[in-house]
């Protein structure tokens, strides 16, 4: 434990720039194919039972984690939309009501789609809750946060890009490894849109089915990748979007606060110039963020602003040059992106003194800005984006064509451990680790 923390603090050294190069990593993984698993895979598998509940997930309900929200899509007919919950797994002694709706997408039709909003829940509590009915109800559980605390530890996972192929199986498996308590997800989620026609639907079905494993149990704080918007020639609409919003019921940029950390999630496909919505609400919401009760402050937002790969490149830059004076200011903690097929860590870098007639446009060496992660790498049948701009460049720390996962441990208000672990061929190694100091205490 003790060399564990040493080599970690070293790592941490030279994360502050000090002259010492960025590190591409030399590993080549022996590649799973890309593509997606059978629809028959046992991890599809739907619930048995007439009507039973299946794609069931939760997320945050309100600001500071005293309330859940619950979906479940029930496939032949609308059924009961209440959920029972209680502490005890016998006496599930209290029934809230949900909504439920359900869309078509082309020739499918898809199932009904329930939520529930449970509200009023006492924090660092183990609930247990049943949904559906009769033979075919289902029951399940979930932990709620500690009460909002700056000393308050939590380890947090992320994930990017997930998808649906054997790598993502490997990386949903290695994180639930990992003893996280909830899932920061940095968006593209099934990657239905690959598929054509009615499979679009089928393919978001299955992915729901897939990810139930983690998301029914504890919250994943979702965020909107261009997966989720991008069009279908076929058909003109944008029904992806109504697919993530009926789904996965969050708004497109929000911040909840969870123990010690105070989580902005911001949209890279919706307006972010000086006045929009967005614009407007991030500059109020970084002046909510209290250093005071939630010490960490951490960004997601699918489109990296700092990625030295060769996919995407500078896709992230418009956002960059209106938010990134902000993250400095307000000394956010990390930046956490997806997008990009593969991983990289930056060291903390600024480029915010360049104006139209000035000439300081380099990014530099700044202790007050974020680290920069992207983790695009969750295991999706577009395969890995392995072409790094060459050199390095100075604001690089660390990269790796590979697929995999992170976690972030929370321990008080100075310290996190960081570790990104990548998936070794079946194996969960860790290949990229920091400890993380408190960019306000
Ligand atoms: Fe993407």
């Amino acid at each position: 434990m003790l060399l564990k923390f040493v080599l970690a603090s070293f790592v941490l050294l030279s994360s502050i720039r000090d002259g010492s190069a960025g590190m591409t990593s030399s590993f080549v993984r022996t590649k799973w194919p890309s593509e997606d698993m059978p629809v028959d895979h046992e991890v599809f598998a739907i619930p048995k039972g007439y009507n039973a509940p299946q794609q069931v997930h939760i997320t945050q309900g309100d600001y500071d984690g005293k309330a859940v929200i619950i979906s479940w899509v029930t496939p032949d007919e609308a059924g009961p939309s209440h959920v029972q919950y209680g502490t005890s797994k016998s006496n599930l002694q209290t029934s809230k009501e949900g909504t439920v709706a359900n869309y078509t997408f082309y020739n499918y039709k898809s199932g009904y789609i329930h939520h529930c909003l449970i509200e009023g829940l006492t924090h660092n509590t183990k609930y247990y809750y049943r949904i559906g009915s009769g033979d075919s109800a289902r029951d399940f559980w979930f932990q709620t946060p500690p009460t909002i605390g700056p000393d308050t530890p939590y380890k947090f996972g992320i994930i990017g890009d997930l998808g649906q192929t054997f790598n993502s199986l490997s990386t949903l498996e290695h994180y639930l490894e990992s003893g996280g308590q909830a899932v920061l997800y940095v968006g593209d989620l099934s990657y239905s849109d690959e598929h054509e026609f009615e499979d679009v639907g089928l393919r978001w079905d299955t992915w729901g089915r897939f990810a139930e494993k983690s998301a029914a149990y504890q919250p994943w704080f979702w965020n909107v990748g261009n997966h989720e918007v991008e069009f279908m020639p076929e058909v003109f609409c944008v029904a992806l979007v109504e697919n993530v919003r009926e789904k996965y019921s969050s708004p497109l940029w929000y911040a909840v606060r969870r123990a010690s950390a105070h989580i902005i999630v911001l949209s890279s496909y919706s307006a972010f110039v000086r006045y929009s919505p967005q614009y407007i609400w991030l500059k109020e919401e970084l002046a909510r963020v209290d250093r005071e009760k939630t010490p960490w402050l951490f960004v997601i937002v699918h489109k990296p602003l700092y990625s030295s790969n060769v996919a995407h490149y500078m896709e992230g830059e418009a956002m960059r040059s209106v938010f990134e004076s902000w993250f400095v200011q307000y000394k956010v903690d990390a930046v956490f992106a997806g997008h990009v097929h593969a991983y990289e860590r930056s060291y903390r870098y600024s480029n915010i003194d360049y104006n139209i007639t000035g000439g300081r446009r380099y990014p530099v060496p700044d202790t007050s800005a974020p680290i920069y992660v992207t983790i695009g790498d969750g295991g999706n049948l577009e395969g890995l984006a392995s072409s790094y701009l060459d050199p390095q460049p100075e604001y690089s720390a660390f990269r790796e064509a590979s697929y995999g996962h992170a976690t972030l441990e929370i321990k008080n208000r100075t310290h996190a451990v960081y570790n990104w672990y990548r998936n070794d061929d079946g194996k969960r190694v860790p290949a990229d680790s920091l400890v993380l100091l408190n960019q306000y205490w």
